[in-house]
C-alpha cells in the first residue's frame, strides 16, 4: 500500500464509545440565540413559529434516526433519547454528537421559509450540543422532568417579564418587580395586573413539546356499506404532556421499555 508509511497516524484516534446498555441523551441548545431571535424579531417571550420550526426539526430526526424514541423541546433547546440497546454508531460519542447537530442545523435552515415566509434567513443558525448516558429510566425521567420545571420557571418569569414592559415598565423595573417571587405571586400579578390566567396559556409555552411515536388510527378506505375501513399504525407526533409526574410514562409504557 502506497500510503502505508503514514497509517499509524490512525493510532492516535482515540475510543469514544458510550457506555453500553444506558439511555444516550443529547441536548443541543440554539447558539446565540438571544441574539437570533432579536435579529429575526421573534415574538416575546413566545415564537410560536419558532417553536413550531424546532418541533419539525425533532420530527425529522425521529423519522431519519428510528433509535431515538423520545425528544423533549423547550425555547432554542431540544434533548433526544435514544434507546439502551441503541448499537448506532457503534455507540461512537463524537459520530452521533456531530450527526445530531449537523442534522438538526441543516433541517432548520431547510425549513425557515415554511414557518416564516415573509421573512429572510439573515445568517445562518447553529447548534451546540452534548451528550450525556444514564443508566436507569428513573433517573432519564428525573433528567426530562429537570427540562420541563426549567421550561416552567423560565416561562412564568418570562410572560410576567414581559408582560411588565409591554405595559410601560423599563426592563430594570420588571426585574426588580419579579425578584424573589414565588410561583404564586407570579400568577397573581399576571391575573390581577393583566387579567391573564396563566393555566389557559398554550401548553406548548407551558410544557414544552414532546416528540415521540405513536398509535394514530387512519381510515383507509370505506367498505361497500359506506363504513370505514381503519388501520392503526405509528406515527412521528408533537404533544404538550406533563412529563414531570408518573402517569405519561405509564400511559406510555412502550417508550422507554427495555
Ligand atoms: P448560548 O446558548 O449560550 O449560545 O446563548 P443563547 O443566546 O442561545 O441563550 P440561551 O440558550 O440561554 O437562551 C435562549 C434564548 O433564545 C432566550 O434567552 C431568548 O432570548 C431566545 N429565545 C428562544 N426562544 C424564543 C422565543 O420563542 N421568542 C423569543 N423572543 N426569544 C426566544
Ligand atoms: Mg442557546
Amino acid at each position: 500500500m502506497a500510503n502505508s508509511n503514514y497509517e499509524y497516524v490512525k493510532s492516535f484516534e482515540v475510543e469514544d464509545r458510550l457506555m453500553p446498555s444506558t439511555w444516550i441523551v443529547v441536548r443541543i441548545d440554539g447558539c446565540h440565540f438571544h441574539r437570533f431571535s432579536e435579529d429575526h424579531e421573534f415574538d416575546k417571550p413566545n415564537d410560536e413559529r419558532a417553536l413550531n420550526l424546532m418541533n419539525s426539526c425533532a420530527m425529522a430526526m425521529l423519522e431519519e434516526f428510528p433509535d431515538i424514541v423520545f425528544a423533549y423541546g423547550v425555547s432554542d433547546e431540544y434533548s433526544f433519547i435514544l434507546k439502551k440497546t441503541s448499537q448506532l454508531y457503534e455507540r461512537r460519542a463524537s459520530k452521533i454528537l456531530s450527526l445530531t447537530v449537523s442534522f438538526f442545523s441543516s433541517v432548520y435552515g431547510f425549513m425557515w421559509k415554511e414557518f416564516f415566509p415573509n421573512k429572510k434567513l439573515k445568517y445562518p443558525p447553529y447548534f451546540d450540543g452534548r451528550v450525556v448516558c444514564y443508566p436507569s429510566a428513573k433517573i432519564l425521567q428525573d433528567y426530562l422532568a429537570w427540562r420541563q420545571v426549567d421550561c416552567h420557571i423560565n416561562n412564568q418569569y418570562n410572560t410576567c417579564f414581559w408582560a411588565l414592559v409591554k405595559s410601560g415598565k423599563s426592563k430594570m423595573e420588571a426585574h426588580n418587580l419579579l425578584k424573589g417571587t414565588q410561583t404564586q405571586e407570579k400568577n397573581e400579578l399576571l391575573f390581577q395586573q393583566f387579567s391573564i390566567n396563566y393555566n389557559t396559556l398554550p401548553a406548548m409555552f407551558r410544557k414544552g413539546s414532546c416528540v415521540f411515536k405513536d398509535k394514530v388510527e387512519d381510515i383507509v378506505k370505506f367498505n361497500e356499506d359506506g363504513d370505514p375501513v381503519r388501520r392503526y399504525r405509528k406515527k412521528v407526533i408533537v404533544d404538550h404532556c406533563d412529563i414531570i409526574g408518573k402517569s405519561f410514562w405509564t400511559e406510555h409504557p412502550n417508550i422507554l421499555a427495555e
